[in-house]
């Protein structure tokens, strides 16, 4: 089998991502603050911030193809720590890109739907981007930057996701599903809209992106929902109690990163070319939170 490193391979999409990948690739997910075992693949422990650890990493597994998932993914921690993140976000991405280019190996790239700023959705990829946040910045900077270095590279625009947690870091779904389950009230926003998917279909969309796309391409999910519909929904299909489900609206929370309203991502590109994430009930069903 073909060789796959997969950065961030501890974090949440990583994890996923390697467990599908694992399928139909040799997979070496790398791992840093969390040194966790990812059943079925390889582990290797990485800074990624260290130009000469990747490129010892580089030289010794000798990866076909790339997929880079490692980053500092929380917006309100960007906020606050812009130059730690630019290391992580932009400047590894970046060393990343060209030891790509050097291999000549295909690299996919995480980008996210916060490259924009929220008031003109749904975002296809011809839209100009316009982030509102540091973390939004850096994705863009990266971007740029990715393509100049490694111009085969897929740049993956990633909705929101949810699905099951790696040992290490959960989605937005846990703490949802927990509340709930624990009959605890839970606040979310009526007024933030995304296209989220479950970590497994992007991982396809991922695993296919790395292998026949070159550019910029949305791999959001099918149905455009607030977060707290998306809240409603979880709870009506996992037969938990509704009405502890709270509206609330952005203006009520204040936090370090200013946040977009509706970050819907167009991704019928993607979908023409074969790119399938499931509907949400179905993306529930297969996690099992569902009564049934
Ligand atoms: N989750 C979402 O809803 C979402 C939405 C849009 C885009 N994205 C993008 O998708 C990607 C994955 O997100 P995620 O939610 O899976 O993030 P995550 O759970 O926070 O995982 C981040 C990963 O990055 C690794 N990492 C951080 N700093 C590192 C360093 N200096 N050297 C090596 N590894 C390092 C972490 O390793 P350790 O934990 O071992 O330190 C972890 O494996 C990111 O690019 C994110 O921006 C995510």
């Amino acid at each position: 089998m073909k060789k796959l490193l997969v950065t961030g391979g501890s974090g949440f999409l990583g994890w996923n991502l390697c467990g599908v990948a694992k399928e139909s690739w040799d997979v070496f997910g790398t791992v840093f603050s969390h040194n966790i075992d990812i059943p079925g693949c390889k582990k290797v422990h990485v800074n990624i911030t260290i130009y000469n650890d990747l490129i010892k990493i580089f030289n010794e597994i000798k990866p076909d193809a790339v997929i880079h998932t490692a980053a500092e993914s929380q917006p309100n921690y960007c906020q606050t720590n812009p130059d730690e993140s630019y290391k992580i976000n932009v400047e590894a991405s970046i060393n990343l890109a060209g030891l790509c280019a050097d291999m000549n190996i295909p690299l996919a790239f995480t980008s996210s739907d916060l490259v924009f700023d929220g008031l003109n959705p749904p975002y296809s990829e011809k839209d100009p981007v316009s982030p509102v946040n540091t973390y939004g910045e850096q994705k863009v900077k990266a971007e740029i930057e990715i393509l100049k270095h490694c111009p085969k590279a897929a740049i993956c625009r990633m909705p929101l996701m949810f699905g099951d947690p790696s040992p290490a870091s959960n989605s937005y779904l846990q703490s949802i599903l927990s509340n709930l389950h624990n009959e605890k009230y839970i606040t979310l926003f009526t007024d933030e809209y995304r296209t989220p998917t479950s970590a497994y279909s992007a991982a396809k969309g991922l695993l296919w992106a790395v292998e026949n796309f070159n550019g910029t391409i949305h791999l959001g999910g099918k149905e455009r929902t607030s977060r707290y519909d998306f809240g409603i929904k979880v709870a009506a299909c996992c037969g938990f109690d509704k009405s502890l489900i709270k509206p609330i609206l952005q203006k009520d929370i204040s936090m370090p990163a200013p946040r977009s309203p509706d970050v819907s991502l167009d991704s019928s590109n993607a979908l023409k070319m074969g790119y399938s994430p499931l509907p949400l009930i179905e993306e529930f069903k297969r996690l099992r939170c569902v009564n049934e």
